[in-house]
């Protein structure tokens, strides 16, 4: 059995009051999923975060991450100083990084290289624009993605990855992928593992959709035979709404 994920990207969103308020509504919501939970909230919160999710089995994630461990690097965070936090997971590749920052896939593999030599394990996100699925190019853009971010790893580093497809076009926008087209591109991004790394790795690794998962069409989405769960954005952050979707495993 994959291992199935919901995760809460919070993004930039919450000073530390208002952040440890949502988690202490998450951490009472007395969520009863099969899942692992993950919250991922900015930095600046995850010390304290540590402390107060001691007795809990939600994860810690962060937001991304340095590719080396220490150093003149001004305003930057190491992993090992995300480890002594307590962090687990790191997102990596998010679009928006992508595109505000310049991140691109070969960058975005030292940092998961470093991710796992620390014994972390990355949430490697990618997606296409609404342009290039209108151009057909959806599809040539992941396995890009996919080979350039990924596909030094060996067997048992990818299978300590989770991959996130998380459409742009459906970030944020309100507009959800169907259960179709997301279950398409996990089912095209599995068989694309299997090509070059064999069937085993591709059954056994968790690939999570993002983009406007809600309430309302989490557990269709988490239905589908190739998504195992989601990366949540906007809906992560009220409880009410996290637990739902969480508690749609
Ligand atoms: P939304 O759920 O707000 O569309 O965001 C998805 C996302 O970017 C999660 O990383």
């Amino acid at each position: 059995m994959r291992q199935k994920f919901v995760a809460g990207n919070w993004k930039m969103n919450l000073d530390l009051d208002d952040g440890k308020d949502l988690l202490i509504e998450i951490i009472n919501s007395s969520i009863d999923s099969t899942a692992q939970i993950i919250v991922i909230p900015p930095y600046i919160h995850l010390s304290k975060f540590n402390q107060l999710l001691t007795s809990s089995n939600i994860a810690l994630g962060a937001q991304n991450c340095h590719q080396q461990d220490s150093g003149a690097f001004t305003g930057e965070i190491s992993v090992p100083m995300l480890k002594s936090v307590g962090v687990e997971y790191v997102v990596l590749g998010h679009s928006e990084r992508r595109n505000y920052y310049f991140e691109d896939s070969i960058s975005l593999s030292f940092k998961v290289q470093q991710v796992l030599d620390h014994g972390l394990r990355p949430i490697y996100c990618c997606g296409e624009t609404l342009d290039q699925r209108q151009e057909g190019l959806h599809f040539d853009e992941i396995r890009t993605q996919l080979k350039e971010g990924l596909f030094k790893l060996n067997e048992m580093e990818l299978l300590n990855c989770v991959i996130a497809y998380e459409p742009v076009w459906a970030i944020g926008t309100g507009v959800t992928a169907s259960p179709e087209q997301a279950q398409e591109v996990h089912s095209f991004i599995r068989k694309t593992i299997a090509s070059v790394y064999g069937d085993m790795v591709a059954d056994n690794i968790s690939i999570l959709y993002g983009g406007s998962v809600k309430p309302d069409n989490a557990k269709e989405l988490f239905n589908c035979p190739d998504i195992d769960g989601g990366l949540i954005g906007g809906a992560a952050l009220n409880a009410d709404s996290f637990a739902a979707i969480a508690n749609s495993f």
